[in-house]
C-alpha cells in the first residue's frame, strides 16, 4: 500500500487525475473503474480539462461504476448515472455505449446484480478508483459485508445515508436506503486500485483502513492486501495516521 499525503482537495485531485490520465496514456483502451461523490469530482473536473485540451482521449476507454441507488431512474438528477454523465461522460470523448453503470430500477435485482457481475468480470479494470465511507466503505459495502463478495443489493448504513443526506437537500429521508453495488472480491480484482480521502471526517476510516485489523468491520481494510493499492488522502484525512 503506498500512501501519498497531499496538502488539500485540489492536490488531490490533481494527482488522482494524473494517475488516471497516465494509466489512459498507457492503455488508451483501458477499463476504468469509477466512483461517484465529493471524493472524485475535482479529479473528473481536471480530466475533463484535459480532454478539452487534447492531452488524453477516452474514446477507446470503457468504464464500470461502483454503485447506483435501487430505484432512480438514469434521468434522475440524483441518481449516479446523472452524476457520472453531467461531471464526466458529457465533457469527454467518451462513447457512452461504453460506459458501465448497475441498474437501480431494473424490475429484478437479482438479475441485475447477475449481469453486473458478469460484466465485471468480462471487463478487467486497468485502475479502481475508490472513495471511502466515514464507516470504511468502498462502494456501498458497508461494515460487516463479507470480504470476497460480488455485486449485490444493499441496505445502506444509518451512517452512509446522513452522509449522503446534503445531496438530497439535508434530508436523510429523502435518500434511497437501497443500493446495487460491486461486491469487495471484485473490487479488488482490479489491477491497481486508487483511493482518494479528503477531510477530518474521512480520519478514522482511513486510520482504520491502513492501520487497523483487516476485516469486515472496515471493507477498506483489505485494500492492505492489494498488490498494487495507492493511496491520496489530504492532510486533515491523515491527520490520525
Ligand atoms: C460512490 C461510492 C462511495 C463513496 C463514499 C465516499 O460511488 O462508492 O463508496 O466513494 O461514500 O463518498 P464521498 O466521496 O462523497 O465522501
Amino acid at each position: 500500500m503506498k500512501i501519498t499525503v497531499v496538502q488539500n482537495y485540489a492536490e488531490l485531485s490533481a494527482g488522482a487525475a494524473e494517475y488516471i490520465a497516465a494509466v489512459v496514456a498507457d492503455r488508451p483502451n483501458a477499463t476504468l473503474g469509477l466512483a461517484t461523490g465529493n471524493s472524485p469530482l475535482g479529479c473528473y473536473k481536471l480530466l475533463c480539462e484535459y480532454c478539452a485540451r487534447g492531452d488524453i482521449s477516452f474514446a477507446h476507454v470503457t468504464t464500470l461504476n461502483l454503485d447506483e441507488y435501487v430505484g432512480l431512474t438514469a434521468d434522475n438528477a440524483d441518481s449516479y448515472a446523472y452524476f457520472m454523465r453531467k461531471n464526466l461522460f458529457d465533457n469527454i470523448d467518451i462513447d457512452p455505449r461504453n460506459t458501465h453503470i448497475p441498474n437501480g430500477v431494473a424490475p429484478s435485482l437479482q438479475q441485475e446484480c447477475a449481469r453486473y457481475a458478469r460484466l465485471v468480470g468480462a471487463l478487467p479494470r486497468a485502475v479502481q478508483l475508490l472513495g471511502i465511507g466515514v464507516n470504511g466503505h468502498i462502494g456501498f459495502n458497508e461494515p460487516g459485508t463479507p470480504l470476497n463478495s460480488v455485486t449485490h443489493a444493499v441496505q445502506l448504513s444509518y451512517d452512509t445515508i446522513c452522509a449522503n443526506a446534503a445531496h438530497f437537500g439535508g434530508s436523510a429521508t429523502r435518500v434511497p436506503t437501497r443500493a446495487i453495488t460491486m461486491g469487495i472480491g471484485e473490487i479488488m480484482s482490479a489491477e491497481r486500485i486508487l483511493l482518494i480521502a479528503s477531510g477530518s471526517a474521512k480520519a478514522q476510516a482511513v486510520k482504520d483502513a491502513v492501520r487497523g485489523d483487516i476485516s469486515p468491520l472496515c471493507p477498506a481494510s483489505v485494500l492492505q492486501t492489494h498488490a498494487d493499492c495507492t493511496f491520496i488522502v489530504d492532510e486533515q484525512a491523515a491527520s490520525l495516521l
